[in-house]
């Protein structure tokens, strides 16, 4: 599988140089003149996406380069000589550039990013060209990064049929077997036995069992990390059902949970210094005639009593239980990533990641890890202002407040109210999809914010 890894060195790679669209004049001038008058009748300047082949005397190709973009290009848009790795031809390449850094890390790892393809239904195939690891990277690391995100995409984009509570659980303990995880999971009916009343209650309509995944890695004196990831594996809207266009995509409800699980491999894959525990509620908003409806009051396991005005804010539901779990533990941090309102995309569009937190050093180190991974994040405020808004007249709380204003926002409120330790809490609103084909990040499921987490781990504690 070398499509998302590096391959060793070897006598026979040929050079790839990476050109950003300002050096392509000096670059020429150290090709052997028919070379470079050749690279200049292709027009080659070094934009993003273009390649040009360098020729041989026998007509060989002995060597490519690829544009890194012009300076335009380069604030728009990410991983901008990723695009190339599908136009080389098969071979052994080996980078050669100015690059270091961050920059360099990004060449590196939109290389190995473009050679995920999700095969399962159509067997389509990564691309054939390979790279040996750039001198000045962290290969194990960004391998890791690059199976996690893999990880990540391939349960977002395995459809319902193939990817309800019980699959999603099998994946957990593929994960959790690989690296030597301690993994329980509690389902069905035993749920009210153990006091995951919102769990259950969501997730009872299906005939598919609703589940709390639940495992734990690492040294338990290492710093806790608690991620909770929403794993609703179809979110019809329940009775409230969801119109057709609204319905259409919503495999990726646990992406949420994909997206925890992604960080997890990576956390887990580098031995990364945390006590990690991941919990995730998976289960599917179905309807059938005892699925919960509007009006019903839920008594959730932190004994908070939850109106429910509307059966489609089921997210905030299976995560509050969870949530409550983690707090019981007390973790260091508790970080929350759910695909859990619509609001977060007309807010931000599906290429940010909003994230709360009520810890201006947690937000800091994300921030700056973010630009560091190409992973972009943006921060919105848990508005205590808006605190009234999720108490409805005859219960604690409310899970859908009227008038939807400020969505994301009160989302995000709803579920602080499970944690314990409201100011060591960081909660995603994910998209989870990404819509149209980028560079190393193809139309379909998507990792978002694991990447600067995992990079701003170092930080956080
Ligand atoms: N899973 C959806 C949120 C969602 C919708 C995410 C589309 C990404 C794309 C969630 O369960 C939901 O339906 N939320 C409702 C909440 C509302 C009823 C308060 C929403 O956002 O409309
Ligand atoms: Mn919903
Ligand atoms: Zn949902």
């Amino acid at each position: 599988m070398p499509a998302l890894t590096f391959v060793p060195a070897d006598p026979s790679a040929r050079p790839l140089y990476a050109v950003g669209h300002g050096g392509v004049g000096d670059w020429r001038a150290t090709l052997d003149p028919a070379q470079a008058a050749y690279v200049e009748a292709c027009g080659f300047l070094g934009k993003s996406g273009q390649i040009v082949l360098l020729p041989g005397a026998d007509g060989a190709v002995i060597g490519a380069a690829v544009g890194l973009g012009t300076p335009k290009q380069q604030k728009r848009g990410r991983f901008l000589m990723a695009t190339a790795r599908a136009k080389l031809p098969e071979g052994t390449w080996t980078l050669t550039s100015d690059l270091s850094g961050a920059a360099l890390d990004e060449a590196a790892l939109g290389w190995l990013l473009a050679g995920y393809a999700f095969g399962r239904y159509n067997k389509a195939k990564p691309p054939k060209a390979d790279l040996v690891a750039p001198d000045g990277v962290d290969a194990p690391r960004l391998e890791a990064i690059a199976a996690g995100e893999a990880l990540t995409r391939d349960l977002i984009n395995t459809p319902a049929s193939d990817m309800g509570p019980a699959e999603l659980e099998a994946a957990c303990r593929d994960l959790a077997a690989a690296f030597d995880a301690d993994i329980t999971v509690t389902t069905g009916d035993d749920l009210l036995g153990a006091n995951h009343p919102m769990i259950h209650t969501v997730g009872r309509a299906s005939t598919r069992a609703p589940r709390l995944i639940d495992f734990t890695w690492g040294t338990a004196s290492d710093p806790k990390l608690t991620l909770v990831g929403k794993g609703v594996c179809f979110d019809t809207g329940g009775l409230n059902l969801k119109p057709g266009s609204s319905m259409g995509l919503m495999k990726k409800d646990m992406g949420g949970a994909a997206t925890v699980l992604g960080l997890a491999h990576m956390i887990m894959a580098t031995g990364a210094k945390v006590r990690l525990r991941v919990l995730i509620p998976a289960v599917e908003n179905s309807v059938a005639g005892d699925a919960f409806r509007p009006g019903d009051i839920l008594t959730s396991r932190k004994g908070l009593t939850v109106e429910i005005n509307n059966t489609d804010a089921e997210g905030r539901l299976v995560l509050a239980d969870a949530l409550a779990l983690a707090s019981e533990e007390d973790p260091d941090l508790i970080v929350s990533m759910a695909t859990l309102t619509g609001a977060a995309r007309v807010a931000v569009g599906p290429d940010l990641a909003p994230y709360f937190t009520d810890d201006d050093a947690v937000a800091a180190a994300l921030e700056t890890a973010a630009v560091q991974a190409r992973d972009p994040v943006w921060r919105l405020p848990f508005w205590d202002p808006y605190e009234a808004r999720i108490e409805p007249g005859i219960a604690d709380l409310d899970n859908a407040p009227a008038g939807g204003m400020a969505g994301t926002i009160t989302a995000a409120l709803f579920l602080r109210r499970f944690v314990e330790d409201k100011d060591r809490y960081c909660h995603f609103d994910v998209y989870g999809w990404n819509p149209a084909a980028a560079p190393a990040r193809p139309k379909g499921g998507v990792g978002m914010g694991a990447r600067a987490l995992f990079d701003a781990l170092p930080d956080l504690f």
